[in-house]
């Protein structure tokens, strides 16, 4: 049962859609030009087609990526401060550019955070030694075989780029990983969010469907994805635990 809890936040910037080429010509990145514009559009294979591993080896210019943020997620924020939650073991699930595991860290948690990039960690870990960065694909996750459990779990942008066929095992994997109280915190582009070129985009109902044989919807809000992209594209933020 969906209890909106989640704060509601002031919107101060204009949410109309980017179209592909603010995204093509701000990313600047080894995407596939091969692809044909409608098969581009609402491609499964967009993201995959995406080389995660040379998207990161672009060193100075990671700070442009479209996801790329310095700040902690508003949201994220927002959601642990409303819940005085201000310790414990904190998992980045496709850290990226580890600009939110090294927030949290700054804040205080155990912060471990992966990728399955290895240029990625490999970078992050140049930039905090307080962050445990490991390589790790969380569809088959190294983690949740050596039986590692966390309090939180944080996934900003990774579980938006699956190919739709592996949301099930997604959703495996993230349980396994999750304490007996833990709370899983995800953000992904919103269905509210024109169609277009880059990630699949969900509703509060879709992330139900795919999630709630192992986890429960605590609360979501309709909100923006910070990142460099001059108009933000709407995104959603869920809040959820496990189910049993
Ligand atoms: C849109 S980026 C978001 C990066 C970061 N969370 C942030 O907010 O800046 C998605 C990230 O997910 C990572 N990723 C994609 N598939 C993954 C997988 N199967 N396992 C772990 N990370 C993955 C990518 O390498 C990429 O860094």
């Amino acid at each position: 049962m969906l209890s909106d809890s989640c704060k509601d936040d002031e919107k101060k910037k204009c949410l109309i859609g980017n179209s592909k080429e603010d995204y093509d010509n701000q990313l600047n990145l080894p995407i596939n030009r091969g692809i044909p514009d409608d098969t581009y559009a609402e491609s499964e294979r967009f993201f995959p087609e995406w080389n995660w591993d040379e998207i990161y080896s672009y060193g100075p210019q990671v700070r442009r990526l479209p996801w790329f943020t310095n700040d902690l997620d508003s949201d994220l924020r927002e959601e642990l401060n409303s819940r005085n939650i201000r310790g414990g073991e904190f998992l980045d699930i496709g850290t990226g550019p580890a600009t939110q595991a090294i927030q949290l860290s700054k804040l205080g948690f155990e912060v471990t955070a992966t990728d399955i990039s290895l240029r990625a960690i490999m970078r992050a870990r140049t930039l905090s030694q307080d962050v445990k960065f490991i390589t790790d694909d969380i569809l088959d996750s190294r983690l949740s075989k050596d039986g590692y459990l966390f309090d939180y779990i944080f996934d900003r942008g990774c579980f938006h780029t699956l190919n739709p066929k592996y949301r099930s095992q997604y959703v495996t994997q993230v349980k396994k990983l999750m304490a007996r109280r833990a709370f899983f915190f995800l953000k992904t582009f919103s269905s509210k969010q024109p169609p277009g070129p880059g990630p699949y985009r969900f509703s509060v109902d879709m992330i139900r469907e795919y999630f709630s044989k192992e986890l429960m919807l605590l609360c979501s809000k309709e909100t923006v994805y910070e990142g460099t992209f001059r108009v933000l594209p709407r995104a959603l933020f869920v809040v959820m635990t496990r189910n049993d």
